[in-house]
């Protein structure tokens, strides 16, 4: 295997980059018909410029374009965490209405996240993995990229064959998210449902973002990776042929000497 990434899109910022995969989205978007495969959406802060620069974008389509877009909408995001309401601010789903579902107006139920609020969190799991088979697969997926090497909340270690379920997150990720918890990581919740490396893999086309100094790091070992590792989550994307790599300048440099 020949190491990642198939394909680098290099920007020297976050904004530049968020505005030429915004535009390529855009062109995904104008060709999408009915019944296509959902998209596969992120959240994160990563995302939050990605999703600006798209809805400053489609807010420029004509009124019946954007209307028909809506009217076929579909996607599924990666995860939720376990045990916030649905109008919890710090939610996952109120992220997306936030960033996306608000701004564009898309119609409920159109934008699909796991419910992270039912008491049978195996089986909300079940039944979301089961919706998005039903719905033929992941068309186009986001990804971000966590400090430790997770996609979506596939902590490491993990298999490439697992798919949507309940999982513990680490330290390390409650570490990395505590911002939206007034800081504290044992505040942030220990469990969330996420989409696994077997319905992510199983999309058609993968755009990885990473972008920022705080990245650096964990972006030089994945560019490191020749074989999948189950340390490095992200590293099973090397199975995948069509993966594009999206990092800003930042997350590309250098260590300090
Ligand atoms: C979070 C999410 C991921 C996200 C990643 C990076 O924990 N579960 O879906 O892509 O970690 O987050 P951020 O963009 O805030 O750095």
């Amino acid at each position: 295997m020949s190491g990642f990434p198939h394909q680098l899109e290099q920007r020297s910022n976050a904004e530049a980059l968020c505005d030429a995969l915004a535009e390529r989205l855009e062109d995904q978007l104008r060709a999408r018909r009915c019944g296509d495969r959902p998209l596969g959406l992120a959240t994160g802060r990563t995302m939050e410029p990605l999703y600006a620069a798209l809805v400053r974008r489609l807010q420029g389509w004509r009124t019946d374009e954007l209307a028909a877009l809506k009217a076929c909408w579909s996607s599924f995001n990666l995860d939720e965490y376990r045990g916030l309401a649905a109008s919890d601010p710090r939610s996952y789903r109120r992220f997306m209405a936030e960033q996306l579902g608000g701004p564009l107006q898309i119609p409920d139920g159109a934008l699909r996240l796991p419910d992270g609020f039912a008491a049978d969190g195996d089986g909300a799991a079940a039944a979301y993995g089961a919706a998005l088979a039903r719905s033929g697969g992941i068309g186009v997926q986001l990804l971000g990229l966590g400090s430790n090497g997770h996609v979506g909340f596939n902590e490491p270690p993990c298999e490439a064959d697992l798919p949507c379920r309940v999982v513990s997150l680490s330290s390390a990720t409650r570490q990395q998210n505590a911002g939206m918890f007034g800081g504290d990581p044992a505040a942030v919740p220990s469990s969330a449902i996420t989409l696994g490396l077997q319905e992510i893999l199983a999309a058609e086309e993968i755009h990885l973002v990473v972008t920022g100094a705080a990245k650096a790091a964990i972006l030089r070992r994945l560019l490191a990776a020749r074989q999948p590792d189950p340390q490095l989550p992200a590293s099973w994307l090397l199975r995948h042929s069509r993966v594009w790599l999206w990092a800003d300048a930042p997350a590309l440099a250098p260590p300090l000497a």
